[in-house]
């Protein structure tokens, strides 16, 4: 037998470790490590052909250029969004890069929705009060989603399932998203441009990636188009909103309700325990002082499902990659730009 492929996992939680060891072949050796792939940890996989990371790693060009000295010739990304990869150092090194691109569209639907919903109903207070004997309603009224108008930022796999319950609810659900529009209105939603959608929605999800053009797509100026009392939710990717324009619109009321499972400093916070520590991101915590805001901290996707999913991926990826064979999941430079 041929000798196995030693895989170096990074940001390797307990539940990574255990999916990931119970896909793994014959032909491979997963060593996992807790701490986040970046520059200076990048020479951890001195020797190793292929790497794993995941959304908070930072494969920067000098990360890059650290694994290819060390030999390290495949990234396979567990997650689907790889704006935290230079996709450009990547191939010039010579680093071939694959992610997973759907691991459960339905999970981050679902959560979605559980934003949505418990947002709507007060379900944070409510839970509360009921736990300190307080039964008063005072502060917890509601509303209806029926007849409601969603907005869907991006009608990709998860857009497109989040509109779909919608239109369970009762819904009229409105999209924008430039680059697939015949599927939308195949789903019975309204394609619309940014303007109308942010203008006419009481509910605006955001499901697009983070690219340059859509890094702060959530901003003062669109804050300021959008209804009184709006329900913002984005379980796609942090850097889409500005949070300095979150919290001025949540201080002057006219955010009604903000549902994050994202946020753009989330590096530094998120996937670890720090209730031993003072958070030091002002920002982050004045979110947290908000009655109408739930911040989830990224997990959106964290089902058994997709974690078997993710870790099946990434194993078929790398062992596509020991074979020789085509990679189905890889991500290339946009060359255009
Ligand atoms: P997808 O690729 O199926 O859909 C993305 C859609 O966004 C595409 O239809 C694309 O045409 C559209 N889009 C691209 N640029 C746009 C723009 N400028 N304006 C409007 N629409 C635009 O991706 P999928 O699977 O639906 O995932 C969406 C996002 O959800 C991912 O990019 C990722 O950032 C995030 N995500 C978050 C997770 C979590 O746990 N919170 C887990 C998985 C994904």
């Amino acid at each position: 037998m041929a000798k196995p492929l030693h895989i170096a996992v990074f940001s390797a939680k307990p539940y990574d470790e255990k999916f990931l060891l119970a896909a793994a072949t014959e032909s491979m050796v997963m060593c996992c490590y807790k701490v986040d792939l970046n520059p200076m940890t990048a020479t951890m996989a001195h020797g190793v052909e292929a790497v794993s990371a995941f959304v908070n790693d930072d494969l920067c060009r000098a990360t890059l250029e650290t694994l290819a000295a060390g030999g390290t010739r495949l990234i396979a990304m567990r997650c689907a969004g790889y704006n935290n990869v230079d996709l450009n150092a990547a191939a010039e090194l010579g680093i071939r890069v694959v992610n997973v691109p759907a691991y459960s569209p339905y999970a981050v639907a679902e959560h979605t929705i559980s934003l949505m919903l418990a947002l709507s109903r007060n379900l944070p207070r409510a839970f509360n009060r009921v736990r300190d004997g307080n039964f008063s309603l005072d502060g917890l009224l509601g509303f209806d989603f029926y007849q409601k108008t969603v907005g869907i930022i991006g009608g990709g796999k998860i857009g497109r399932l989040v509109g779909e319950r919608m239109l369970a609810f009762g819904c009229k659900v409105l999209v924008f998203d430039p680059y697939n529009v015949e599927v939308c209105e195949q789903m019975g939603f309204e394609v619309v441009d940014f303007d109308r959608l942010i203008a006419d929605s009481d509910i605006i999800t955001l499901h697009c990636p983070l690219t340059p053009e859509t890094r702060y797509l959530i901003n003062h100026d669109a804050i300021a188009k959008m209804k009184r009392g709006v329900m913002l939710i984005n379980t796609s990717r942090g850097a889409l909103m500005n949070t300095r324009a979150l919290l001025s619109g949540l201080k002057s009321e006219y955010i009604g309700y903000l549902g994050i499972d994202v946020y753009e400093q989330e590096g530094s916070l998120f996937f670890e325990d720090h209730s031993n520590e003072i958070i030091k991101d002002d920002i982050f915590v004045r979110l947290t002082t908000f009655p109408n805001v739930i911040v989830t901290g990224h997990q959106a996707y964290f089902t058994h499902e997709a974690l078997r999913h993710i870790a099946d991926t990434t194993v078929n990826s790398i062992d596509a990659f020991i074979q020789g064979d085509e990679l189905i999941h890889e991500v290339r430079r946009n060359l255009a730009g």
